[in-house]
């Protein structure tokens, strides 16, 4: 069964700091998000993509993929659940309602082969997202004196830090997202929207490394990562 891929890339990448957006730092001596996009480009299914890109972008067109007949752009907006609504409105006539939908950071060019065959697994809901589960003990705090405070100890075995791809069938994906912004709710992923609405995403847990670029070390983390499993085996 074919779908799409949504990539959101209009962001501008505060916490990175850089002198750009993150998304066109170089990763392996390449713009981030031609890895990114070369990594979805491979993925069996794909019947193509929808970047968006912020107004101001003048980086997008330099990359080989924007070349590829497969890569679509829209313009995205202030939040990232706007530059996704974008993509799903552009893709609302060209693609049936009931499409799979992908949305996948472009800021996350590791993810693997095996994590996207297991989201799209016959066995899997069509309404999912790639997780992992949290290893670290989660506290839910408040603020006592200015300073914050554990007020309780969350359950650890039933918390799952999202991640992406998540999928979702093109129209419920996006009812359940431009109705979530039209009533002014803060939507920071697209299970967010689908859960506000009754919806339980399944959570796919996440085999490989698939960190998002957000700090400036995580740059030499993604690098060694892709070294690491590009890396010709001897023997
Ligand atoms: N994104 C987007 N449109 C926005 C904000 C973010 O398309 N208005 C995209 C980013 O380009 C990124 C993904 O959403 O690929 C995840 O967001 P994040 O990692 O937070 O990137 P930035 O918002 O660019 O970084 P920061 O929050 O540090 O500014
Ligand atoms: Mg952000």
């Amino acid at each position: 069964r074919d779908y799409w891929v949504v990539v959101p890339a209009a962001g501008t990448g505060k916490r990175m700091g850089a002198d750009r957006p993150k998304q066109y730092l170089p990763l392996m001596g390449r713009p981030l998000l031609s890895l990114t996009l070369e990594n979805v480009l491979s993925w069996p299914g794909l019947a193509g993509i929808v970047v968006a890109l912020s107004k101001e972008d003048g980086f997008f067109p330099h990359l080989k993929e924007a070349q590829n007949p497969k890569v679509h752009t829209v313009i995205g907006g202030a939040e990232r659940a706007d530059s996704v609504l974008a993509a799903l409105t552009y893709l609302i006539g060209r693609a049936v309602d009931d499409t799979p939908v992908l949305v996948h950071d472009a800021a996350r060019p590791c993810i693997t082969r095996r994590d996207i065959g297991a989201l799209l697994d016959e066995g899997v809901s069509p309404i999912a997202l790639l997780a992992r589960p949290a290893s670290d003990t989660v506290k839910q705090s408040r603020t006592l004196d200015g300073a914050p405070c554990a007020e309780q100890t969350l359950d650890r075995r039933r918390i799952w830090l999202a991640q992406t791809p998540q999928r979702a069938p093109l129209h419920l994906l996006y009812s359940c997202l431009s109705r979530a912004l039209k009533q002014g709710k803060t939507v920071t992923d697209e299970a967010s929207a689908l859960e506000m609405y009754g919806h339980s995403p399944q959570l796919v847990a996440v085999q490989g490394d698939n960190l998002k670029v957000t700090h400036p070390f995580d740059l030499l983390v993604a690098e060694a990562i892709l070294r690491l499993r590009y890396a010709p085996t001897e023997d």
